[in-house]
């Protein structure tokens, strides 16, 4: 390799070189650039030829660990692998930074496994055998089996807190595990959002063990908004958890993250930018959600409005012989 073709692929050499009082020769191989060092310019840097060799190897491996450990995550890639009955999954899908993707199909159809092929970083190895790419490439172990360097942030069906603590000791604790600056301030603006997500409101001293299914998930989910710095959300099924959905997925998806959530709810569903959807173990279908689905979508909503609005009366012990104000056309 020549001293150019040395620094055209990894800049930061050049860094090393200027160090030394040699002029660095494109055209010149890299052993040749360091052959011609003599023994007394080493010398006045303190070492030999050969420490100096030893040194810019070693800066090498250390500058490109660093680059490999900084480099955000642009994308990931879902390489197909095989359904339940061992059919080849067609499939070569790339999502970017910043897309929602759904993931849809009947209970069982195998919607979670995928997530946690995707947690796992997948390399043929599961039942699936698929293969999870990041940044087009096959992603360093340490992202595999290492906590502390998962690039993802998983909300799942089961929440179990088994510490014996109130919701605002539980983040507080949390908020300065990870070391950020105003742990009280965004411990506080976490307990807001939950509250806001939570169909009933709680209060900061309640116990996490006595938190209902969905005041624990809308926790979760604020927790992971304002704190997670993962750039990976994965979230199953929230529908049936009494929380504001829409709301807790408007609040998750930061521009630069790569959401993928598996639903069975229309309106979830229709807020990703593609939907997957899976049969019998495999993704079976990509579908971009078009702009007729995305108008549908306004009528959706006004159709869950409306749903949750009788839910609430129905709940109170009201009677639905006539429809609540701002419930039209449904014949009871
Ligand atoms: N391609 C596949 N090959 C073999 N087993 C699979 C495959 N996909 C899913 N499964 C298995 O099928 C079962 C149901 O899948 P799961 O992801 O829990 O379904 P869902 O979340 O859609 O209800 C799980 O045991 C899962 O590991
Ligand atoms: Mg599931």
């Amino acid at each position: 390799m020549t001293m150019g073709e040395l620094c055209a692929a990894y800049p930061y050499a050049a860094d090393f070189f200027q160090a030394i009082p040699r002029p660095v020769k494109q055209r010149s191989t890299v052993g040749g650039y360091f052959a011609a060092i003599d023994e007394e310019a080493a010398e006045d840097l303190g070492m030999g030829r050969q420490d100096m060799i030893e040194q810019f190897l070693a800066f090498m491996r250390q500058m490109e660990q660093l680059r490999k450990e900084e480099e955000p995550v642009k994308s990931i890639t879902v390489v197909g692998g095989q359904d339940k009955n061992g059919q080849r999954e067609n499939i070569f899908l790339t999502i970017k930074a910043g897309e929602i993707i759904c993931i849809v199909g009947p209970t069982g159809s195998g919607k979670s496994r995928l997530l946690a092929d995707i947690e796992w970083m997948a390399q043929r190895d599961t039942p699936t055998k698929r293969k999870i790419l990041i940044n087009n490439r096959v992603p360093d172990p340490k992202y595999r089996f290492s906590v502390e360097h998962k690039l993802v942030a998983q909300l799942s069906q089961n929440m179990n807190f088994i510490m014996d603590l109130t919701a605002a000791e539980f983040i507080q604790m949390h908020a300065e595990s990870r070391m950020v600056e105003d742990a009280g301030e965004i411990s506080r603006s976490i307990l807001d959002k939950a509250n806001e997500l939570a169909g009933e409101k709680f209060s900061p001293d309640t116990p996490v063990t006595s938190l209902s299914g969905g005041q624990s998930r809308s926790l979760m989910i604020a927790d992971a908004a304002y704190l997670s710095k993962s750039p990976i959300v994965l979230v199953d099924e929230i529908e049936n958890a009494g929380i504001d959905r829409q709301k807790a997925v408007r609040l998750l998806v930061d521009k630069q993250k790569i959401v993928l959530m598996a639903t069975h709810d229309p309106i979830l569903a229709l807020m990703g930018d593609k939907r997957l959807v899976i049969k019998n173990g495999g993704i079976a279908q990509v579908i971009v959600t078009s702009d007729e689905e995305r108008g549908n979508l306004t009528v959706l909503e006004k159709l869950d409005r409306q749903l949750l609005m009788i839910r609430d009366v129905l709940r109170n012990g009201g009677r639905i012989d006539a429809l609540p104000a701002g419930v039209e056309g449904l014949h009871c």
